[in-house]
């Protein structure tokens, strides 16, 4: 009886393209369920855009653009990424769905009613100019412990330390650049440990390797802590049912999209969902990265079992990539992107170097250029590609392209090979790709001795029928090699299929022989790497990387700001704009981008900080005449009542640019 399977990979974020982090996981997937695929079973593998946040708000915001204009975008980027790598999935949906805000809404009631739910009034951090609630990351300052300056609100780069956003120094909220306040609300959370006798019987039953199972007991020993899962608006995302201004943390309903993806597919061909995710009949699998682990051992989980829903059999975790044994770097050119990998290498190349160097643990997987063309050259080029394009031409060009029958050499040539079925099958099903890939190189080996051993391009000239035979060994033996590799090299399977002239190849045909059979002219099935490929990819991610990031300091709204919504004349009106004289100017100790500002009105003085320290000395300004905003309602700073604000242009920084009247003007005339 063939198997059925429901397999998923994480749901990549909406606010950035794939890179080939990514691509670890989303080509682990792919290969697995391919193998099932081969294997004959029924295996669908799905994912989705994970849409919901507060980074894709501000991105969207900064760009000028709609949230689901963006999302929209970065689907169609992500589907052809992920189809240039051959990754094939049975449906790529969003998690801005119907289908997801039903699920969601489901699952929270149906928790609510358990009693899972309670509601805490905690404090937040909040942008009073920007009227948004900040996360940790959102906020930037100096670090209470070392002093470095500019680290984010949960933690600091330079010496490592963690800490509460209230105790930075001069937080700044990034994306007004103006100090945080805190504020107060009420937020629901989820009582995961009403959930920790059944989550430790699922775990009982394997729900992870065994290499990750010590984290959870960590986890259980430090004991469950009640989960945060809503925000206050305004947040992309979906609302609370019942609730003015509330809305699911992104992680609520990010899971919750592997249902909809499913849900959304069955939908379309014609299987009644509940009873595929439900009904027992079907394994559910998903694929994650180590980062989010607690997300899918504890919360997703909790939150099945809080809806009364099947859970997942398994969480297959991978670690991380590293290149040439670093973090991936933007100024060192290895944060390589997707796009930027398909202008200069086959994916095929790819595929292969992360097969044989994926097994089933959590460490990370390192890419080493040296070694990726090494091993890419001598053993997929050098040895699998090879063995078929040196016998192949061979048999169509002076043979007629028509294989003979195996003699008993031949044959026991065949059966070293069909041998290695089980082994190989058992190291794609066990997560251990680097053993499969291992098996077949050592194999394509002995092929490679049968052929120097018997010298076809030698034989040729004299015997012509001998030849054959030796090439319908090698070429069933090409055939065999390509079943074992087709998870991983579905084009060069394809191009084999295609050259043999055979029907796709499954795990079924390792037994079967071809003889007396017409074979198609051989095509190109892949090309060495020259390392000058790797090396302009590698630069190109550098280049790409700086305009990159102009291109995100130019998203901050600080420096391309959309239009603000219209006002009318009279609303205009309200501001009292005034030209002013600089009477004073001095520096804010403490604050490195404040100048305190004495500002004469024509005889009315007001006091005003003003962010133009990084822009203008003090006495470079005093005397000049300015534009200011004179009604301005007082506010409030750490330093000092600033009443009123002056006009400038630019993002910021050090690029400010003060507004000055012609000459003629004179202090306390109105401007309009
Ligand atoms: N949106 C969440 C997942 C929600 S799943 C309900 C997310 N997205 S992500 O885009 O940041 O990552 C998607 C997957 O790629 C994750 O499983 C993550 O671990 C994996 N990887 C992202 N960068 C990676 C590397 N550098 N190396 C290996 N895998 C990496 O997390
Ligand atoms: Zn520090």
């Amino acid at each position: 009886m063939p198997r059925k399977m429901l397999v998923t990979s994480a749901l990549p974020y909406a606010n950035g393209p794939i890179h080939i982090g990514h691509l670890v996981e989303y080509l682990q997937t792919d290969i697995w369920v391919r193998f099932q695929k081969a294997m004959g079973n029924d295996c669908r593998y799905f994912c989705a855009d994970d849409t919901h946040g507060t980074p894709i708000m501000i991105r969207a915001k900064s760009e000028g653009i709609t949230p689901e204009e963006l999302i929209g975008r970065m689907q169609e980027e992500h589907t052809r990424d992920f189809a240039g790598f051959g990754i094939e999935f049975d449906n790529f949906y969003t998690t801005h769905s119907d289908e997801n805000r039903q699920f969601s809404e489901m699952i929270y009631s149906r928790a609510k009613e358990k009693g899972s739910i309670v509601k805490k009034q905690i404090q937040q951090s909040y942008d009073e100019q920007e009227k948004m609630w900040l996360p940790d990351r959102y906020i930037k300052g100096t670090c209470p412990r070392c002093k470095s300056p500019d680290q984010y609100g949960d933690s600091c780069d330079s010496c490592g330390a963690h800490y509460q956003t209230t105790e930075l120094i001069d937080p700044v909220s990034t994306v007004s650049g103006n100090p945080p306040v805190l504020r107060e609300s009420t937020h629901h959370f989820f009582r995961l440990s009403d959930y920790e006798d059944a989550l430790k019987e699922l775990f009982s039953q394997g729900y992870v390797q065994d290499s990750v199972q010590n984290k959870l007991d960590e986890w259980f020993d430090a004991g469950l802590k009640d989960w945060d899962i809503s925000r206050d608006g305004p947040y992309f995302g979906f609302k609370i049912p019942g609730e003015e201004d509330k809305y699911f943390y992104v992680w609520v309903d990010a899971p919750i999209g592997y249902m909809a993806s499913i849900k959304n597919y069955c939908d379309k061909h014609g299987l009644d969902f509940d009873q595929v995710w439900n009904g027992g009949e079907y394994e559910i699998y998903h694929f994650i990265g180590k980062d989010i682990m607690y997300f899918h051992a504890l919360f997703w989980p909790a939150l099945l079992f809080s809806a009364n829903l099947r859970t997942p059999d398994k969480l297959f975790v991978h670690g991380f990539l590293t290149v040439n044994g670093q973090k991936m770097s933007k100024t060192k050119g290895t944060f390589i992107m997707a796009s930027t990998y398909l202008k200069h290498l086959d994916p095929q190349c790819l595929r292969y170097y992360y097969a044989s160097k994926l097994n089933a643990d959590v460490g990370d997987i390192d890419l080493s250029f040296e070694d990726f063309v090494n091993r890419v050259n001598s053993d997929l080029v050098g040895k699998l590609a090879n063995l078929a394009s040196r016998s192949g031409p061979m048999l169509t060009k002076k043979l007629d392209g028509m294989l003979g029958t195996l003699d008993a050499e031949g044959k026991a040539l065949l059966d070293e090979l069909t041998g290695a079925k089980q082994e190989i099958i058992e190291g794609y099903e066990s997560l251990n790709y680097a053993a499969a890939i291992r098996r077949i190189a050592a194999l394509a080996d002995v092929c490679n001795k049968y052929v120097e051993n018997h010298q076809p391009w030698t034989t040729i000239k004299t015997d012509a029928e001998g030849t054959r035979t030796t090439l319908t060994a090698i070429l069933n033996a090409v055939k065999v090699l390509t079943i074992y590799l087709k998870p991983v090299l579905p084009e060069f399977a394809a191009k084999i299929e295609q050259f043999l002239s055979i029907n796709p190849l499954t795990f079924a045909d390792v037994q079967s022989t071809l003889e007396n059979h017409k074979i198609n002219d051989f095509v190109r099935l892949i090309e060495r790497i020259e390392k000058e490929k790797v090396e302009a990819m590698v630069e190109e991610s550098k280049e790409q990387t700086l305009s990159q990031q102009t291109e995100e300091a130019e998203m901050q709204p600080k420096l391309a700001e959309p239009l603000e919504p219209e006002c009318t004349f009279e609303d205009f009106m309200k501001a009292d704009l005034r030209i002013a004289r600089v009477a004073a100017a001095s520096a804010v100790e403490g604050a490195d981008k404040l100048l305190q500002l004495e500002l004469d009105l024509g005889g009315i003085t007001k006091n005003v900080f003003a962010g133009i320290a990084k822009a203008y000395k003090p006495e470079d300004l005093v005397g000049r005449l300015v534009m200011c905003v004179a009604n301005l309602k007082p506010r409030k700073m750490r330093f000092g009542i600033s009443e009123g604000m002056v006009c400038a242009a630019g993002p910021g920084g050090e690029e400010i640019f003060l507004l000055s009247p012609d000459s003629g003007a004179q202090p306390g005339q109105r401007v309009h």
